[in-house]
């Protein structure tokens, strides 16, 4: 067993085998035997993915007055990642075990034997992380390029064009949502290291000496950002020197208290001026700021929060998971759940009802990201959308007929009450909010 981690555990087993029945994760290319460190995300997961990210985006970019979004290309000029240091230095220490053959992180390794068949090892050495491909028909060396190891490389290569585009003034940021790749040696831990994910990362552009009070600022800011999702259990640390990657001045990590031990979901760097003046470097062009107020002129710094969007979901699903008898449920944030409420039928086969309950159904699909239940009895319904995080559930019964009211069910509580029809979209909006 490697350092740090804890023998594999029920509790992410059952996760696990959930989120490929309730259709939020499946293997990647399972049809093929797999691919190791790449995911599916099912109809559910998709729509919890949406969610986090929006929720991101929404309190980091729309709401904010200093933060514009960016789109870049995941495959840059690979100049650009020898001017980051990419090429030379992304790189993690691997060993191979000269018996088995098995590779693993050599600073994982607690020992100098296989954890998988206690052959020796070899000495360790770098292997780069980042993922390479090639652009047009000839394949060679000028054709090399790489998929992007974080997304940041795109903000920092447009920091002139949103200078010069947009009226924005120091401190700002640029946020991007997108992919990223690494050729992890040890891809694990389901959907925590994989070898394709999404991070969520915002360079907040900063004056000299301003930075270590806006990276204070980011820390809080993002801790209370997982709170507001609903994420429990977590805790900041700050990295030591030799933990810290090679552009960071500082780094607090944000970690969950996951089931195999507590992890990293989101950096927090203060990166100082490295990337800006490295791209200066090696394009020549000019990538200061100048400030009108003092008629100076300098490379701003940068403070990085940098988070993982399936690790963050990960957290969130261990986090809701729980086993109440035989009801399992997860208790998920209604911001984050994938589906806000589900309509059912008391009775399929009552065409009156059916037809109210679609008509209900039909107008919430308008406003919200409802379900439609009419398979078994209610019992189990209840207990199916438990399973998958649905805050509210809504049946259609005969009184409904008579009195235009439903039964509203919470999930967490199980508490029931009636709530008039016309009343039920301001009645969810104010739960939901
Ligand atoms: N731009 C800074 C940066 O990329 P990082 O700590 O290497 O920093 C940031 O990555 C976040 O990206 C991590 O906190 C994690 O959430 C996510 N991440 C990194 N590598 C990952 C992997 N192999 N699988 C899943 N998520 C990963």
């Amino acid at each position: 067993m490697t350092k740090k981690e804890k023998p594999p555990s029920d509790k992410l087993e059952k996760i696990v085998s959930l989120a490929k029945r309730r259709g939020f994760i499946y293997p990647g290319s399972e049809i093929y035997g797999g691919l190791g460190g790449f995911y599916d995300f099912g109809p559910l997961g998709t729509e919890m993915k949406f969610n986090i990210k929006n929720a991101w985006w929404r309190d980091v970019v729309q709401m904010r007055d200093d933060v514009v979004g960016l789109n870049a290309a995941i495959i840059m000029n690979p100049k650009a990642w020898e001017a980051s240091g990419h090429v030379s230095g992304f790189s993690d220490p691997l060993v191979e075990c000269k018996k088995c053959h098995h590779r693993f992180r050599a600073d994982n390794i607690t020992g100098d034997e296989c954890p998988d068949c206690g052959g020796h090892l070899t000495e360790s050495r770098n292997f780069n992380l980042m993922l390479k491909t090639s652009i047009g028909p000839v394949e060679d060396s000028a054709s090399t390029a790489y998929l992007r190891p974080e997304t940041a490389g795109g903000i920092f290569l447009n920091f002139k064009n949103v200078l010069d585009t947009m009226r924005v003034k120091l401190p700002f940021g640029i946020a991007q949502i997108g992919k990223a790749f690494r050729n992890e040696i040890n891809p694990k831990d389901f959907i925590f290291r994989t070898r394709e994910f999404e991070q969520m990362e915002l360079e907040y552009f900063v004056k000299p000496g301003e930075d270590e009070e806006k990276f204070d600022e980011w820390v809080k800011n993002r801790t209370k950002w997982y709170e507001s999702i609903g994420l429990k259990n977590i805790r900041t640390r700050e990295q030591s020197k030799d933990e810290r990657a090679h552009y960071a001045k500082a780094t607090t990590d944000i970690e969950y208290e996951f089931p195999f031990g507590s992890q990293e979901i989101e950096g927090v760097a203060n990166r100082g001026n490295f990337d800006l003046g490295a791209h200066a470097k090696a394009s020549g062009k000019d990538l200061t700021y100048f400030e009108e107020e003092t008629k100076e002129r300098y490379l701003p710094y940068v403070i990085e929060p940098s988070a993982g969007v399936e690790r963050i979901m990960l957290a969130l699903l261990c986090d809701a998971y729980s086993e109440e008898g035989d009801r399992v449920v997860l208790k998920l944030n209604p911001r984050i759940a994938p589906h806000k409420a589900a309509i059912f039928p008391l009775l399929a086969n009552k065409p009156k009802l059916v037809e109210l309950a679609k008509d209900i159904y039909r107008d919430l699909k308008k406003d919200f990201v409802v379900a439609w239940d009419e398979r078994g009895n209610i019992g189990k319904r209840y207990f199916s959308q438990d399973e998958i995080g649905t805050p509210y559930c809504i049946t259609v019964d005969f009184d409904s007929l008579e009195k235009n009211d439903v039964t509203v069910r919470e999930r967490d509580s199980m508490k029931q009450e009636r709530v008039n029809i016309k009343e039920l979209k301001t009645y969810l909006s104010d739960k939901l909010t």
